[in-house]
């Protein structure tokens, strides 16, 4: 299935096929980094300009299909498990179960070693241009995940996380991983806002602020106990209070069950009901919902990690960097936990 033309010149993408994408697609990806990017302090954003090559300029949304983009590169092939999470025991939609341990390379040890390295970087600029290039790299991997880690398939591995489970598409025969990974998107767009991905976009952003608002006031709350256990990232993180991808996963995989496999049948045309279900008004506009949350999640992330409250500095006795819970983010929303 090929893009609009519309939709190529809003998303600035030329003759790509949904078909050939991972992750949540080059449109999901890049609605994603549009929505961090309306949520990133200028200082924030003055940051990651610097840091990503000027082909970018300065937005993540262009960097953030990257990591698709080198799967096929001999030096980033250790990468590629990397986009997605499966935990054992896992049958949605009978039973989610997300027992997760920190041995494995995943989403969710990606999304930690990526923040780590940041962090890293922050506390320490690089010098030469290999050390600028690894930073640019960690950059691009960790907003790249962030996205992959809110598509519920990249949190389940039946059927190699809905690869393998064929479904059709009005008159197409597809998969339901590629359904989450775009098609749904796409049309959503293409029904809802006249095939115009910023009315799209515009959309999500004051859904944030209107209808989503008493949830997504809590997007960038989570319990950073609930990633300890065998955690080997947590000493190097810790600073990030807002980081939780396992809480994310969960979250997501609980997803799986609820909406994403339920009553699976590859006759079903997936376009009708199914479609309307997960992107429209009974169920939250879900799929678009999903989307603003990686947005704003990784806004909230990178405005801790290039633009604290209060300025990081170096304790010089306990080697330790002081923090603050609450963050005012542009847009006049204000992430204080609820109750
Ligand atoms: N390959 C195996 N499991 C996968 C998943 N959950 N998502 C994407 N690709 C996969
Ligand atoms: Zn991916
Ligand atoms: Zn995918």
């Amino acid at each position: 299935m090929r893009l609009s033309s519309s939709l190529i010149a809003a998303a600035s993408l030329s003759l790509l096929s949904i078909n050939s994408v991972h992750g949540y697609g080059i449109l999901g990806h890049t609605l994603t980094g549009q929505v961090a990017q309306l949520f990133l302090t200028p200082e924030t954003a003055r940051q990651v300009k610097e840091i990503l090559s000027p082909y970018y300029d300065g937005l993540l949304s262009k960097a953030a299909p990257w990591p698709d983009t080198i799967k096929g590169q001999a030096k980033y092939r250790w990468a590629s498990i990397f986009h997605y999470v499966n935990t054992p025991g896992d049958n949605p939609p009978e039973s989610c179960r997300f027992e997760y341990n920190y041995s494995g390379h995943d989403v969710v040890n990606g999304l930690f070693n990526m923040t780590s390295q940041l962090l890293q970087y922050k506390l320490t600029e690089p010098t030469t241009p290999e050390d600028k290039s690894t930073r640019e790299d960690a950059l691009r991997f960790f907003v790249h995940f962030m996205g992959d880690v809110h598509q519920p398939l990249h949190a389940s591995g039946k059927e190699r996380g809905g690869n393998n489970a064929s479904a059709k598409w009005g008159r197409a025969r597809t998969s339901l991983h590629r359904i989450w990974d775009g098609q749904l998107i796409l049309k959503d767009i293409k029904d809802r806002f006249d095939n115009n991905p910023k009315a799209y976009l515009d959309n999500m952003v004051d859904m944030t602020k209107n209808v989503w608002q008493p949830e997504a006031s809590n997007w960038t709350y989570c319990t950073p106990e609930k990633n300890q256990g065998d955690n080997p990232w947590s000493e190097s993180t810790k600073l990030i209070t807002k980081l939780c991808p396992m809480e994310w996963a969960r979250e997501m995989n609980q997803l799986d069950c609820s909406f994403v496999w339920k009553d699976y049948d590859p006759m079903r045309d997936y376009s009708g009901e199914y479609f309307d279900g997960v992107t429209g008004e009974k169920n939250n506009y879900l799929v678009q919902k999903l989307i603003a949350m990686s947005g704003v999640r990784m806004a909230a992330i990178l405005n801790d990690i290039y633009d604290p409250p209060v300025p990081r500095t170096r304790n010089p006795l306990k080697d330790q960097y002081r923090d603050e819970a609450i963050v005012d983010l542009p847009y006049n929303i204000r992430f204080v936990k609820q109750e």
